[in-house]
């Protein structure tokens, strides 16, 4: 039994929510009126028509009875720009600082007040305007960790326009799918980004992309906005010889970003939206290979943001608050920039690595912003680990009272480490169970309430009902393990897949009528803690990189000397989880280092460096069902090396497992 920590007096003074029982007089409440509870939080935002009474939250959560919906305050009318900008300027906190932005070299670093960052996005959204974008329109962004990415998700949130952010890490490949998928009208990138000491050429794997998405999906992009960022920071490695002239520069297409914004007005009336209206949507990968883009609506996410950032961080007045997301995943729109900036808060918005240029870089910046909330992922917790204690040592992080934890199951290792050295046993941990879909935050301990078992999500957020179910759909009550599901939305939850309701219906509410399915297990222990207990589908979690098995097997079959190739996780001591792929060849085709290196590379051009595979094995054949279906449980086993593969009576030919294990390298 684990042991239970309890939130330190540290914490608990001054919070939010200072107590247990408070924690569940207020979740109770937001089961049981969940217009009131949310009452308070509406009544701070700027309404252009005010949501009706009565009209909170509408929806149909049950396959079996027709289609499924989630209606927020439909009907009123909000703009989510005017309320994270305006409205704070409007309420005194103009000279504020919005983002203290640190660049990847520690000489490169600046900040932006509210009244400055609202300036620009006025000025970007209008030069977008006179570009013609428009409400409903599709906005592509790859861009690194730098201002001008909050200035241009907000300039589309303040025009109406659908922001569609890419993790700049991703291929040219995945760029050009993901810009047809949403039929971009325009691509936002910079010129490149340093990344410890390499240099990325954003604009020209942009560039390919958007010839790719031409000629391979037949979407034609209009315009190209580039940020001039390289030659404002200091250089960290060696810059090419060709460095000048290298940019695939399109003068029909390109333009740079400063061009385009020059003698813009810093006024810029909002686009009124409906709150149900589209903010952005996001793609996540799907367990067909396919991605899904998650739709996400205005009010609903708004309050969620918001509700979740206050209370989970338990963020106040002058904190400093720090999440390391990337802003291309959902942590990073949620919680470096909406959820935020809704609250009014300071925020420190970081380009560089852990790593660079030294391995205490996260650290510093505690020290040097005087941060207050700290909010990583357990694979940079675990890699940091590994630096040596000193690094942590060397530095003031006295600063610091709530820690986040985000992305995938934190182990009790890295808990204990997290919680002892970063946070001298006196900080909250809040490990913080969600999804793209989910919008904010799900599973949660808040820092002056609940108590804390190392590894253990915790509790429901305010207006969220878990169920745990059985294989037959059953509700299992008290302690037990399952199907993590939810049997009620919450403001904050995706609305549909862009363009393909029903393989939202589909994925999402099939498998159980009546619940929302995360595709993750749960157990519930004796004291009612949640523990999420990783992916029950054919999905894959590398340093909290969600990614299908399918995808990975769909780019390592392109190589015409591989018939098939089936792809398991394998857990890993710092990415959590490593991807495990068998392949089987055509006839004649050799099984060398020369294919492993040649696969490798294949992915990393496919997807990108994320999901390079750690290990690539010869496989005879596959076990399969007799229905032709891969027994992945047992490539799990191989590649675990552990020959204990259970029950084996539904396998076609057995004689394949101890070739398998042959095989192994
Ligand atoms: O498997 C769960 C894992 O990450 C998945 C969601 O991935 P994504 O949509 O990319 O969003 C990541 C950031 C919210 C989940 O289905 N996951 C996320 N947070 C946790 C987690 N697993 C365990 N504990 C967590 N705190």
């Amino acid at each position: 039994m684990s042991r239970v920590y309890q939130p330190s007096d540290h914490v608990v003074e001054n919070s939010r929510v200072p107590s247990f029982e408070k924690y569940k007089e207020m979740h109770e409440k937001s089961l049981e009126d969940p217009e009131t509870f949310w009452s308070d939080i509406v009544k701070e935002f700027y309404w252009q028509k005010r949501p009706q009474t009565g009209n909170f939250l509408r929806y149909n959560f049950d396959i079996s009875k027709g289609s499924i919906f989630v209606k927020c305050m439909e009907g009123a009318e909000t703009n989510i720009s005017f309320n994270l900008l305006d409205r704070n300027v409007r309420n005194g906190n103009g000279d504020k600082i919005a983002y203290y932005w640190e660049g990847n070299h520690p000489d490169d670093y600046s900040r932006v007040t509210y009244k400055k960052l609202m300036d620009r996005v006025c000025q970007f959204a209008n030069a977008l305007r006179e570009s013609g974008v428009g409400k409903g329109d599709r906005i592509a962004v790859y861009m690194p960790m730098i201002l001008e990415t909050v200035v241009c998700m907000l300039a589309c949130a303040r025009i109406g326009a659908i922001h569609s952010v890419v993790f700049a890490g991703f291929s040219s490949d995945s760029l050009a799918e993901r810009i047809a998928a949403c039929k971009a009208k325009m691509v936002v990138t910079a010129d490149g980004a340093w990344r410890g000491e390499k240099l990325l050429i954003l604009k020209n794997i942009c560039s390919e992309a958007i010839e790719k998405s031409k000629r391979q999906h037949n979407h034609l992009v209009s315009m190209c906005i580039v940020v001039s960022h390289l030659d404002r920071v200091t250089p960290c490695g060696e810059l090419p010889d060709d460095y000048n002239d290298m940019f695939h520069w399109n003068p029909i297409r390109d333009v740079w970003w400063h061009d385009l914004v020059e003698g813009q007005s810093t006024i810029c009336s909002p686009e009124w939206m409906d709150a149900e209206d589209p903010l952005f949507m996001l793609y996540t990968s799907g367990s067909t290979g396919k991605p899904k883009g998650v739709l996400h609506t205005t009010a609903g996410y708004l309050l969620y943001a918001t509700a979740t950032f206050r209370y989970v961080f338990d963020y106040r007045g002058n904190d400093v608050f720090w999440c390391t997301a990337d802003v291309g995943w959902i942590t990073g729109h949620t919680y470096v920039v909406y959820g935020p900036l809704a609250n009014g808060a300071t925020s420190v918005i970081f380009e560089g690595t852990p790593f660079y240029p030294e391995n205490d870089r996260y650290w510093s910046l505690v020290d040097k912003y005087n941060v207050n909330q700290f909010y990583t992922a357990p694979t940079a917790i675990r890699s940091l680990t590994k630096c040596g204690d000193h690094y942590v040592k060397m530095n003031d992080l006295k600063s610091l009272r709530v820690l986040g934890s985000v992305g995938e199951p934190i182990n009790p290792e890295a808990w204990l480490w997290y919680y002892h050295l970063i946070g001298s046993g006196r900080c909250s941990i809040v490990d913080t169970f969600w999804q793209t879909e989910t919008g904010g935050h799900v599973l949660t301990s808040l820092p002056g309430a609940t108590p804390m078992k190392p590894g253990a999500a915790g509790f429901p957020f305010f207006g969220v009902e878990p169920r745990i179910l059985n294989e037959d759909g059953e509700v299992i009550e008290g302690p037990g393990e399952g199907y993590l599901v939810f049997s009620r939305p919450w403001p904050g939850i995706m609305r549909t897949l862009y363009g393909d309701h029903e393989r939202f219906e589909t994925v999402y509410f099939s498998k159980f009528p009546g619940y929302y399915c995360t595709g993750d297990g749960a157990k519930r222990d004796e004291d009612g803690f949640l523990w999420v207990t990783g992916r029950i589908d054919d999905m894959l979690n590398v340093s909290g990189h969600l990614m299908s098995t399918a995808e990975v097997e769909g780019v390592l079959a392109k190589d015409p000397r591989v018939t098939e190739a089936a792809v398991v996780s394998k857990p890993h001591p710092i990415k959590g989880e490593s991807l495990y792929c068998f392949i089987i060849l055509n006839e004649g085709a050799k099984f060398d280092d020369e294919l492993i290196d040649c696969l490798k590379k294949l992915v990393r051009k496919s997807i990108g460096a994320f999901a390079t595979p750690d290990v690539i094995q010869y496989a005879p054949g596959l076990p399969k069902t007799r229905s032709g279906k891969i027994m992945r449980r047992i490539l799990r086993k191989v590649a675990l090396g552990d020959e204990a593969v259970g029950d084996l009576s539904t396998l076609a030919d057995p004689t394949v497992i101890p070739e398998l294990f042959k095989y192994r390298p």
